[in-house]
Order: structure tokens, then C-alpha cells, then sequence
């Protein structure tokens, strides 16, 4: 009897250690500062691997400057692919989020709130359109977009029933929806998707003589041209000069609407509100976002006059967090935050420095830099695939990370510099000294210590149109 009590409160005691030990572990591993190492490997046990992220975690951040659980500290070249254009977590930004946040975040359209439409008469009102309609992230605005240009196409344009075309651009990027990849010159996003959505048809990006070509055999079925003013995930392709303006003449020739995807153009990153203004182009429909939420929330609009915003109907399309207060607060003082730093005029003098910079850094390596191209802070180096063999401007960026400078490729040869539109200019100094460091010190050692494997391009031919997009030497 007496062992077998002997037992029993031995295996309480047991139970009740491995508890302790279970609830210790929990706090310990809560209240602990996790190492950067360790939040990699839980993200990648734990989470899709549907990213290639460069290795840093981001913990911290103040207008330009990122600091890792370490405490190192980096500048951001990237500002979350230009979401982040008013400089990480602005205090009127913030100061907005955090006052709206404790008094109303969410009706849901199936009521009013007293914050969506103070925003959306700022909105309209800031870039001339009679009407906004609000979503939340860029793929849903392009979406909301394709929707409004096909119900557009049908009822003023009188399209054939479900006969309406969207032309869109080769190389573009417009998110990662079924529809908006449907566009898509990029294999990896679209290959194992299909089927994909049919009433697309494609035509090189800056060829207006295409264009019209498709919209004189098509254009009675065409409803909308969606196109980026400046191509950002192809990495910074900026049209021939005069394309903005012959794109807005061929869409009213032809009664095409004209859909800007602005969404990481727009909002000061390009040195104007719009790349579009460059051009003094008005498109018939715009898209806005990333910037828009300031970097704290999602926020994407699409804006457009009454004649087109007016085909959608209640019931027809939304979205339940769409035009919610909090979003609307936070995009309200979002743009305030541009306009009052003069963040378009801020970027357009900068971005002029900075490839004043990169292009000095093109001297010094001619061989490696083919190109330096950009307007205001959305630019981007293109390096030359086979004197940088066998290294990828992946490589390049993790050794920049190594120099405190966080910029990511896209492709396999081009580094995207999009900095916060409020970086100093010695901050800008750091990035293209960094730059300079690693093709001077970092790139010889990668060259001779990286296996020779890889083929010295990696082109392929788009599943689309047929044509290697984003050949490269
Ligand atoms: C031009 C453009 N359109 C749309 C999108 C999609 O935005 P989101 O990632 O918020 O869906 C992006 C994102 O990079 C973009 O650059």
C-alpha cells in the first residue's frame, strides 16, 4: 500500500515538474529576445516558402534606419518594394493609427463611419477624380480595377457579352491575384496555376506602334490598357520618352480606358504624385496603394470619374475591411505626410543625386554596371550578367546587407535602390559607397570562391508572348 502511495506521488510530482518545466520553457521563450537565426528557422519550419527573403530581421525601424534583435543596424534600400515612401513608422502616421485605433477600427460598409469619406473627399480631391473606391491591398485595387474597366467595357462601350479584352504590358507586375497573374510574363507565377483567366491580350511595354496595331484589329472589344508608368518588378524600366502621352492619345482615339497601375509608382516615389504627371497625362483610372497605408496598414484605391466608377453598383463588388476607419485615418495622414514634407520634390532632388552617385560607381566598374536608370528615388543598377559570373545581384545584396545596406534584386541582374523618400543625402552616400566596396572588395572573392555551376544567364522564354523578357549579358 504504502509503495503503491510511494508511486502515486512520485508520478504527481513528475506531472507536476514537467508542467513547470513546460510553462518555463513558454515564458522563457516569450520573454526572451529571440536571435535572428532562430526567427529564420521558426519562419521557415512554420511558414510557406513562398518568399526567398536576404537574411535579416527586421525589429526595429525609424525613417531610413532598421535594426535587427541584435542591435545591428542597417539603411533601408527597399522601403517594403516603396510602401513604406513616408520613412518607417512616421509619427503622424503612427500618432493617427494609434488615436483611431482607440475609437472606432471597423463598421464594415453595411453601415457608415465617420472617417471614409473625409478620406475620400481628401483623396479625390488631391488627384482631381470625381470618385474613389476603396480596397485594401495593391492585387485587390487591380482587381477592382479589371472589374470596373470590363462593367465599363459592357455598359458604356457596349462590348459583346463576355467578350472584353484587357491589354496589358510584357515584363508587367500587377500582383499575385488569379487575374493579375493571368497577365503575367513571368513563369515562376503563373506555371502550375493554370488555367488562367481568359480576355488578356499582351504588347511590348514603350511600344505605342504595337499598341495601336492591337487596338485597331481588337479595339471594338478592348475595354481597358493596364500598364505601370514605369515598370518597377521588371526592374525599373522606364518607357521612351512621350509613351505617357501616346498612350492617353490612343486610348481616347480608340475609347479605351487607361488604367495607371500607380501603386508603387505613385505617392512621390517617381519626384511627382503620379509617374504619370511626368507626362502631364491624366489616365482615366487609377490605382493606388503600398505608400497609401504609410507603411502601417494596407490600404489600395482605385480612382476614377463618375461615368466609369459609376458602372459598379451595390451588391456588385467590395470588400469588408475596404474603406474601414482605421485604414482611412492612416491613409488620410499618409498623404498628408507627402504633401506637407514635399516628398515628390524631396525625391526628384534626390533620386538626381543619388544617380549622380551610382553613376560615378558605373565608372569605377564599367565592366560589371551596365546600366543606372531611374527617376526620383525609383531607381535601379543592372549588372552584367556575364562578367558577374557566377554571381547574382542576390549574392550582391547579401553582401551590401553585410555593409548595413538592405536592397533587393529583382531578376537575376538587377539591384532595385527605392530608399524611404525622407533619406538623407549621406545616407544616399552610404548605399552607393557600399555598393562601391563590394564590386571593389566583395565581388573578386565571391567570383573566385562560388561554383562555377550556374549558367552564366538564366533567361526563359515567357510562357505568354513567347520572347525571353528579361534577357540579360
Ligand atoms: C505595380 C504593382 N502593382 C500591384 C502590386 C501588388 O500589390 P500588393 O502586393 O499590395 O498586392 C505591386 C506590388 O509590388 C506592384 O508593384
Amino acid at each position: 500500500m504504502a509503495s503503491k502511495r510511494h508511486l502515486q506521488s512520485l508520478f504527481n510530482r513528475i506531472c507536476r515538474e514537467s508542467r513547470i518545466i513546460r510553462s518555463f520553457g513558454a515564458l522563457s521563450e516569450k520573454t526572451m529576445p529571440s536571435s535572428s537565426q532562430h526567427l529564420i528557422n521558426l519562419e521557415y519550419e512554420c511558414s510557406a516558402h513562398n518568399y526567398h527573403p536576404v537574411p535579416i530581421v527586421f525589429s526595429q525601424a525609424k525613417g531610413s534606419s532598421i535594426w535587427d534583435p541584435e542591435g545591428n543596424k542597417y539603411l533601408d534600400f527597399l522601403s517594403a518594394y516603396s510602401a513604406v515612401n513616408q520613412g518607417h513608422c512616421h509619427p503622424k502616421i503612427v500618432k493617427a493609427l494609434l488615436e483611431q485605433a482607440e475609437r472606432l477600427t471597423l463598421s464594415s460598409r453595411a453601415f457608415y463611419n465617420d472617417r471614409f469619406p473625409i478620406f475620400a473627399e481628401h483623396l479625390t480631391s488631391m488627384f482631381g477624380y470625381e470618385m474613389v473606391l476603396p480596397m485594401n491591398t495593391g492585387a485587390e485595387g487591380v482587381e477592382t480595377a479589371l472589374k470596373l474597366a470590363r462593367k465599363w467595357g459592357y455598359e458604356k462601350k457596349k462590348i459583346p457579352k463576355d467578350e472584353a479584352i484587357i491589354v496589358s504590358c510584357c515584363g508587367c507586375f500587377h500582383g499575385r491575384t488569379l487575374a493579375v497573374i493571368s497577365m503575367s510574363c513571368d513563369n515562376e507565377a503563373t506555371r502550375g496555376f493554370g488555367p488562367l483567366l481568359p480576355g488578356h491580350l499582351k504588347v511590348d511595354f514603350g511600344d505605342e506602334v504595337g499598341l495601336e496595331k492591337i487596338f485597331k484589329e481588337k479595339g471594338d472589344r478592348i475595354a481597358g490598357f493596364l500598364f505601370e508608368p514605369i515598370q518597377g518588378e521588371a526592374g525599373v524600366i522606364i518607357p521612351p520618352d512621350g509613351y505617357l502621352k501616346a498612350v492617353r492619345d490612343l486610348c481616347s482615339k480608340y475609347n479605351i480606358l487607361m488604367v495607371a497601375d500607380e501603386i508603387q509608382t505613385g505617392l512621390a516615389r517617381t519626384g511627382r504624385m503620379l509617374a504619370c504627371d511626368w507626362e502631364e497625362v491624366r489616365p482615366d483610372v487609377v490605382i493606388l496603394g503600398k505608400a497609401l497605408g504609410g507603411g502601417v496598414v494596407p490600404v489600395s484605391a482605385v480612382l476614377a470619374d463618375k461615368d466609369v466608377m459609376l458602372c459598379i453598383r451595390p451588391g456588385e463588388h467590395g470588400s469588408t475591411f475596404g474603406g474601414n476607419p482605421l485604414a482611412s485615418a492612416v491613409a488620410a495622414a499618409s498623404l498628408e505626410v507627402i504633401r506637407d514634407e514635399r516628398l515628390a520634390e524631396r525625391s526628384a532632388k534626390m533620386g538626381e543625386e543619388f544617380r549622380h552617385q551610382l553613376h560615378k560607381v558605373q565608372q569605377q566598374f564599367p565592366n560589371v554596371i551596365k546600366e543606372v536608370r531611374g527617376k526620383g528615388l525609383f531607381n535601379a543598377v543592372e549588372l552584367n550578367t556575364k562578367n558577374l559570373f557566377p554571381v547574382s545581384a542576390y549574392d550582391i545584396c547579401i553582401k551590401l546587407k553585410e555593409r548595413g545596406i538592405l536592397a533587393k534584386p529583382t531578376h537575376d541582374t538587377i539591384v532595385r535602390l527605392t530608399p524611404p523618400l525622407c533619406m538623407s543625402l549621406e545616407e544616399l552616400q552610404e548605399g552607393s559607397k557600399a555598393l562601391h566596396d563590394v564590386l571593389q572588395i566583395d565581388l573578386p572573392e565571391m567570383q573566385k570562391s562560388k561554383p562555377k555551376t550556374v549558367p552564366p544567364t538564366t533567361s526563359d522564354v515567357c510562357d505568354r508572348c513567347g520572347r525571353n523578357s528579361y534577357d540579360s549579358s
